[in-house]
């Protein structure tokens, strides 16, 4: 594995929510130019009905050749290449993107091995990639796939994997943690954004947050989202909270002293701090500067 980068976990993009419009749905598309989200995932997929399946791929590529969705990451979700319009769809944004259209990415549905990156690759060359976890395969290749050259995030999708996997909904997700913290692991090795998977229920505020929080605390840079009812909730549980950043500063502070003094260890709240928590500390001042910036960009 060549390619293993420093891990590199927020990156300067933020990422915590990551919301899924359906390719077909015109008024969706318009509404989403003024929706707190901070990426949008452009659907073909099983958003959109086969009848539709054409014609969206024709609305997408002539919205996202006009429309301003601003500093958000944008990606579109094409159909797999077994299907009948996968190979059309990585053909058309491909087209769209180079001339002008702003996709960020492609991502590329039931990766469950980099051979299925390369044959995308082969029909949007240059265009950077993003996953879908949610095959068996692709859990057990997740460092093979996270490695390939063109990718540069990862979206859990749950709702396949526990269909692949026969498990059940449980609010704790005990039967994905598996799944879930493979591809943690190999996003992480490699330097990728990894988003956490849907929360099917849209009007249960109190389990979105639950599942945001799970998915926080592993590491998660933020979840995709079915419904701008679900905005707020992520985007308050994947940005840094006032108490951490205050925290990341007295660290900083305490430890830039202790070193002035010729020592390697400070102890802020009764906790030790070394380099490593401050490495964590400016990351997560960075991570709120970046989510402040675009706020104030879009
Ligand atoms: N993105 C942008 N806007 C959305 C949206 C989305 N995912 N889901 C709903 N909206 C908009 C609607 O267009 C509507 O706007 P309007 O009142 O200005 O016309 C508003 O939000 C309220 O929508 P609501 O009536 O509550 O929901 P709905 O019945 O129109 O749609 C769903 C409910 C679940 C069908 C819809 O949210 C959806 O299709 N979500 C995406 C599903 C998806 O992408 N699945 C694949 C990934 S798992
Ligand atoms: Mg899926």
């Amino acid at each position: 594995m060549s390619s293993l980068q420093v891990a590199d976990p927020q990156g300067t993009q933020p990422c915590r929510s990551v919301l899924y419009i359906p390719g077909s749905r015109e008024r969706a598309l318009e509404k989403a130019r003024d929706l707190a989200c901070d990426a949008i995932i452009f659907d073909l997929e099983d958003a959109v009905a086969p009848e539709e399946k054409t014609a969206a791929r024709d609305l997408l590529a002539r919205v996202l050749a006009g429309a301003d969705y601003g500093p958000r990451l944008k990606l579109v979700r094409i159909n797999g290449f077994d299907t009948e319009w996968g190979r059309e769809d990585a053909a058309a944004m491909a087209r769209a993107i180079a001339s002008g259209a702003k996709i960020d990415a492609i991502l590329v549905p039931k990766v469950s091995a980099p051979a299925d990156l390369d044959a995308v690759a082969v029909l949007a060359p240059g265009v950077s990639l993003w996953a879908m976890m949610e095959t068996c395969a692709g859990m057990l290749n997740a460092q093979a796939i996270a490695a390939h050259p063109m990718l540069r995030g990862m979206v859990m999708g749950t709702n396949d994997l526990a269909k692949e996997l026969g498990s059940r909904f449980r609010a704790d997700r005990l039967p994905m943690q598996a799944g879930l913290g493979l591809c943690l692991l190999a996003a992480r090795a490699y330097g990728l954004t990894i988003v956490d998977g849907v929360y099917n229920a849209f009007r249960d505020e109190e389990g979105l947050r639950a599942e945001c929080e799970q998915g926080r605390d592993m590491g998660f840079d933020g979840k995709t989202l079915i419904h701008p009812a679900q905005l707020a909730v992520a985007n308050a549980a994947f940005a840094p909270s006032e108490a951490e950043l205050d925290l990341a500063r007295r660290q900083i502070a305490a430890f830039d002293e202790v070193t002035a003094a010729g020592g390697g260890v400070a102890v802020v709240d009764g906790r030790i701090v070394e380099n490593l928590h401050i490495v964590t500390a400016r990351a997560l001042l960075d991570k709120a500067a970046a989510i402040g910036a675009l706020a104030l960009a879009g």
